[in-house]
């Protein structure tokens, strides 16, 4: 078997490689995301049960409740940002859950996030980069301890679940869990913030949703074709092999571009327009395929359902205040900022 081979340019492997080792990269052996089976089928089955769907199922309530809680904050801030706000709150508020971390550690757990993302890039700036290595330091002397502490008294959640099951030792623990954390996080904030400017840019596609709530889980997957959240995943060619008439040798990296599949028009008619009607919005690549494919995609479906309809259903206006810019990351692909005036609707009651 070929080892995975790091798809990261030479400059940025050479600065990792100088980095503490004990660093816990999410996308570095031994993340379930960058190991082959055996390792994988190991770590997939391990951590498969909390995300399939009847396990997300019973993480419904919490997503309700948290998302009343983040909405009843935002309609009372004079000046919202719906990334910082909105986007980046409820996604921060499940991975907290889910990893057993407690609500007032959120806003670092958000931070280590948001600065660990310019990493999933093919060359990040330096002062991205150390702003990278920096929240994985903090994150990782957290994650450690935090580890410690499930250990010796466990609660009832994924992360105390995985030590109890004694499966991964602690350097996987660590790993995996700033797996979780980076791909679970940032990529639903950038679900979320994707999703309003979308709708915000097509008014009359709002208008469908307003009229037809039941359309909300196809506009979701929608908003994941359209704009997708992660636009490039990457595979080492294991054998030679050709696709599509082209040759790949063996050793290769490959970039795959998600954003570029899902603008088929092969596959998506019109790829351009986005409609909250498309028949096969789900048939997107935005959470990858094959074994790699995201063990998330059920949660950040009901979460992206969740939060976004219960936006517009309790703002009948929504207001942009600036035409928005896009953030550093490329490959997380999502929005700075979105300061907005919101307007709740007349019939809102608490
Ligand atoms: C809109 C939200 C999300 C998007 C767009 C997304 C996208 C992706 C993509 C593109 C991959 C790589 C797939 C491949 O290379 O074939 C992936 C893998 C993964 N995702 Fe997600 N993800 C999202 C949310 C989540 C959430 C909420 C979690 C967990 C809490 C999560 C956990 C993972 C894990 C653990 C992997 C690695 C799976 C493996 O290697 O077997 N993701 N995701």
């Amino acid at each position: 078997m070929v080892p995975p081979k790091d798809a990261r340019p030479k400059p940025v492997q050479w600065l990792l490689e100088r980095t503490d080792p004990g660093l816990p990269d999410p996308i570095a052996p031994p993340s379930m995301l960058r190991v082959d089976p055996p390792a994988h089928t190991r770590y997939r089955r391990l951590v498969t049960k909390p995300f399939n769907h009847r396990a997300v199922e019973k993480l419904r309530e919490r997503v309700l409740t948290e998302t009343d809680r983040v909405l009843v904050d935002l309609a009372a801030m004079p000046a919202p940002e719906l990334m910082a706000d909105f986007a980046v709150k409820l996604p921060v508020a499940v991975i907290g859950a889910i990893l057993g971390v407690p609500d007032d550690v959120r806003p670092r757990l958000a931070d280590w996030g948001t600065s660990a993302a310019p990493l999933l890039d093919l060359c990040p700036s330096w002062p991205a980069f150390r702003t990278a290595i920096s929240g994985l330091e903090e994150g990782a002397a957290y994650f450690a301890e935090h580890i410690e502490a499930l250990r010796r008294a466990p609660e009832d959640n994924v992360l105390s679940d995985l030590i109890a099951n004694g499966g991964l030792d602690d350097r996987e623990l660590l790993t995996n869990a700033a797996l979780l954390l980076g791909a679970g996080f940032e990529t639903t904030a950038n679900l979320l913030g994707n999703g309003i400017v979308a709708l915000q840019s097509h008014p009359e596609q709002c208008e469908l949703l307003r009229a037809d709530p039941t359309l909300w889980a196809t506009a979701v997957d929608e908003i994941l074709r359209f704009d997708s959240p992660v636009q490039v995943t990457a595979r080492v060619a294991t054998c030679d092999v050709t696709v599509e008439g082209q040759d790949i040798d063996k050793g290769t990296v490959v970039l795959i571009l998600l954003g570029g599949a899902n603008h088929d028009p092969a596959v998506f008619p019109d790829p351009d327009r986005f409609d909250v009607t498309r028949p096969n919005a789900r048939e997107h690549l935005s959470f990858g395929s094959g074994i790699h494919t995201c063990l998330g995609a059920n949660l950040a479906r009901m979460e992206g359902t969740i939060a976004l309809r219960a936006l517009y259903d309790r703002f009948s206006e929504i207001t942009l205040d600036v035409v928005p810019a896009r953030r550093p990351s490329v490959n997380m692909h999502g929005w700075a900022a979105l300061p907005a005036a919101l307007i709740e609707q007349p019939t809102f009651t608490y």
